[in-house]
């Protein structure tokens, strides 16, 4: 019902359409439809009301809702099923339980607001209400288990690419997976994968890009950390940013679907800030430093410890350059 109303002052944007039109054209009463307008009001609809007028919208949020995005996307299979959810704990729970159910690839989850965002190492996730794009896509590839941890290197490369296209030309990845510009970090990639030894059943890739916030809008420990779009004096409008950015996850996805990683593996080297830096190693059980020397196939780091020369090949972990 909503949604009819809100398509009924779209129709009409800039004049006014009065409350007894809507009320007969969505057989509703008036007061039905005064309260309908509260709550888009309340969500960020600027709605214009004046007696015997009645009705004039003004200007829209900028929400990643499913009638907001019909007319926007262009992809072919990713955001084809959209589950949109308000205000969630977390889009890579909700995704996952999707899977367990049977979605089809592609299947985008994506909420405005996380109230229990998860990240890496078992840390969350400041996911404020539509300041950042929030969404996990579900993957179900044929490839085999060993190679599902490359996905999040294969989602890097294709934000940095979607990044360029939106106007971000200063991002490059920290390994593995963090997107970083002027040293703070803008993205966050969180992989969760279910399947046995032999197959993969499915896997979820969870995706955090800060859009609007500004450096006063994190909590005080991210403010000496975190950057968004805005803070870099990139604007974008967060629907055509999903667009462009699910268009460009769908494309490099399909591309290791069919020729395999390797050339996704050097277009990460290409936009790597790691490679070739001294870096300090925080694996499990020791830190060290070290001399960032290459990415193998597998997307381990490969790197020549400064204490003993030793080459280590870094799987997990995080590194600070
Ligand atoms: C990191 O620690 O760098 C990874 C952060 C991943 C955050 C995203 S936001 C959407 C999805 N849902 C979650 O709970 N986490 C991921």
């Amino acid at each position: 019902m909503r949604d009819e109303i809100l398509e009924f002052l779209r129709k009409n944007k800039g004049s006014f359409t009065s409350g007894q039109s809507m009320s007969e054209a969505c057989q509703v009463s008036r007061t039905a439809v005064w309260k309908h307008i509260e709550v888009l009001r309340s969500k960020g609809y600027k709605i214009e009301s004046f007696t015997k007028r009645g009705y004039r919208l003004l200007e829209e949020p900028d929400l990643v809702s499913p009638l907001e995005m019909e007319d926007i996307l262009t992809t072919e299979t990713f955001g084809r099923t959209y589950e949109y959810i308000e205000r969630t704990e977390s889009t890579n729970r909700e995704a996952r339980r999707l899977a367990e159910e049977g979605t089809p690839e592609g299947t985008v989850v994506i909420t405005e607001e996380q109230v229990a965002g998860r990240g890496r190492l078992n840390r969350g996730w400041f996911s404020p209400y539509a300041k950042g794009l929030w969404f996990s896509v579900v993957l179900r590839p044929t490839f085999p288990p060993i190679e599902a941890p490359k996905c999040t290197l294969m989602a890097a490369v294709a934000l940095i690419k979607a990044f360029r296209e939106l106007g971000l030309t200063t991002a490059g990845i920290k390994w593995p997976n963090d997107i970083m510009v002027h040293g703070r970090k803008l993205v966050g990639i969180l992989t969760e994968m279910s399947g046995s030894m032999e197959a993969i059943d499915y896997i979820v890739m969870g995706i955090g890009i800060n859009i609007s916030s500004q450096l006063k809008d994190f909590p005080e420990e991210l403010q000496s950390i975190g950057t968004s779009f805005a803070v870099e004096g990139v604007q974008v409008d967060r629907r055509h940013a999903l667009d462009v950015i699910l268009r460009c996850l769908e494309t490099q996805y399909k591309k290791v679907c069919t020729e395999g990683f390797d050339s996704t593996l050097e277009e990460w080297k290409l936009y790597s800030i790691t490679l070739n830096k001294d870096v300090t190693v925080k694996a499990p059980g020791e830190d060290y430093i070290g001399h960032a020397v290459d990415l193998d196939r597998d997307g381990n780091l490969i790197v020549e410890r400064a204490d003993n020369g030793q080459v280590e090949r870094v799987v997990a972990g995080d590194v600070s350059i």
